[in-house]
């Protein structure tokens, strides 16, 4: 059998699922499976909980997507749904806000407060299924890191909720189905692993002096699949968001910008600190590396002239702030220092903890892997605890509009 992917789809309450699998080896439709995993279990929603930031970098794109929608030419009265994909989702809660926004947008553009909708979920095929369903079905209130109810747009009515488990580098959805797509802090993540900083002190790419060959052109290889994917999805004159981690001009990128400490020396400082607590060898200590890449303008330009059918509107790299970090410095939080490294380092947590564990022995059991990744997000809470002020997550990304040529 040759197709691989998972379907999911869902649209109401009751709404069957229904997914066909056939061995992912034999396939390229899990592509990148395995290369992010969720934190926690199915239908917990760990990632939302412990990811506020995001909230903040998907509200400051919402003005971008807004004007979108009010440019791009929407088929009108009568035509199919407006469908909407969101690509790299996690578990669908820190959308949900901009998903109802752009349900009312949609509706306001063309007159007509019944036009059907359809989110189209995405993720790999590992990713939090259930909690997507809680959340987009409203099943599961989610709020944002000030405390804030987000609106679900479900309740919205005549919403259609679907998910997709293909993987972000392969084609999801049909030639010309997508009217909006937007994707979030997502498509940093490599189809492979490339592993070229196993042995080094680096961790990361983008911590190089130099960009590794490796990570550097598996990363402009994805890049090309997930726009020439995208140019084939979306509709003619459709619009695609992608907002996603960069290199920014500055040289600054993730949890290492202008403000405090690094995240990544506290990182390195945590880890190294395992093997001075004999819990890791120094083959472990030096076996981690990120299967993912923070981009520059001109990676993100470099191959686009080359995509048929798509051109750029526009690009803007951003920062925006740690919002736990900026909470606890403006005395808004009322946290401890401990209380703040316990309530910040699991942002850090949920998407790197399977990368450092990866770099454990397999011949160590579950248990005793989870054991030093205790230890070693001890270490990093106890380096937060004695200075929180200079310690946080900062984001750095470019927002940037592609169009599909009519
Ligand atoms: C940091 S989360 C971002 C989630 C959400 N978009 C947000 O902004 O909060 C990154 C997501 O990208 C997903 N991801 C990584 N590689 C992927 C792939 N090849 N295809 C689809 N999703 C992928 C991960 O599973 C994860 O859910």
């Amino acid at each position: 059998m040759k197709f691989s992917s998972i379907l999911f789809l869902s649209s109401t309450f009751k709404a069957a699922s229904s997914f066909a699998v056939a061995s992912p080896a034999k396939s390229s439709a899990t592509g990148g499976a395995g290369v992010h995993r969720p934190v926690g279990k199915d239908g917990e929603g760990a990632y939302t909980a412990s990811t506020k930031g995001c909230f903040d970098v998907i509200a400051t794109a919402t003005p971008l997507v807004v004007k979108e929608i009010e440019n791009q030419p929407i088929r009108g009265f009568g035509s199919p749904a407006f469908h909407i994909a969101d690509y790299g989702t996690a578990d669908a809660g820190t959308s949900l806000g901009l998903m109802s926004q752009m349900v009312t947008e949609v509706r306001k553009r063309v007159g007509d407060d019944k036009k059907e909708i359809v989110l189209h979920y995405e993720d790999q095929v590992t990713n939090e299924w259930q909690s997507v369903f809680n959340h987009a079905l409203g099943l599961k209130t989610v709020s944002d890191a000030y405390g804030k109810e987000i609106p679900n747009p479900y309740a919205l009515n005549d919403v259609f909720v679907e998910a997709c488990g293909v993987g972000f580098h392969n084609q999801c959805y049909a030639s010309n189905t997508i009217d909006f797509g937007v994707s979030f802090t997502a498509m940093h993540w490599l189809s492979q692993f490339p592993s070229s900083l196993k042995g080094q002190e680096y961790m990361h790419a983008a911590r190089c002096p130099e960009s590794p060959i490796p990570e550097k052109e598996q990363a402009a290889k994805d890049w090309k699949s997930i726009l020439e994917a995208r140019a084939k999805e979306l509709v003619p004159g459709g619009r695609f968001v992608c907002v996603n981690f960069c290199k920014d001009a500055n040289g600054y990128f993730l949890g290492q910008t202008d403000v405090g400490e690094s995240m990544w020396d506290s990182f390195k400082t945590a880890w190294d600190q395992l093997k001075e607590q004999n819990l890791i060898d120094e083959e472990e200590r030096l076996g981690v590396s990120f299967p993912n890449y923070y981009r520059t303008e001109q990676e993100f330009r470099e191959c686009v002239d080359s995509v048929k059918g798509l051109k750029v509107v526009s690009s803007e790299e951003k920062i925006v702030r740690c919002p736990y970090r900026e909470l606890y410095v403006t005395g808004e939080s009322g946290k401890t220092p401990r209380e703040y490294a316990e309530w910040f380092v699991p942002t850090t947590r949920s998407w790197s903890h399977s990368t450092f564990k990866s770099a454990l022995k397999t011949d160590r059991d579950e248990e005793d892997k989870e054991k030093v990744m205790a230890t070693f997000w001890e270490n990093y809470m106890k380096i937060v605890e004695k200075n929180p002020e200079a310690h946080g997550m900062d984001y750095v990304h470019n927002y940037i509009v592609f169009e599909k040529e009519e």
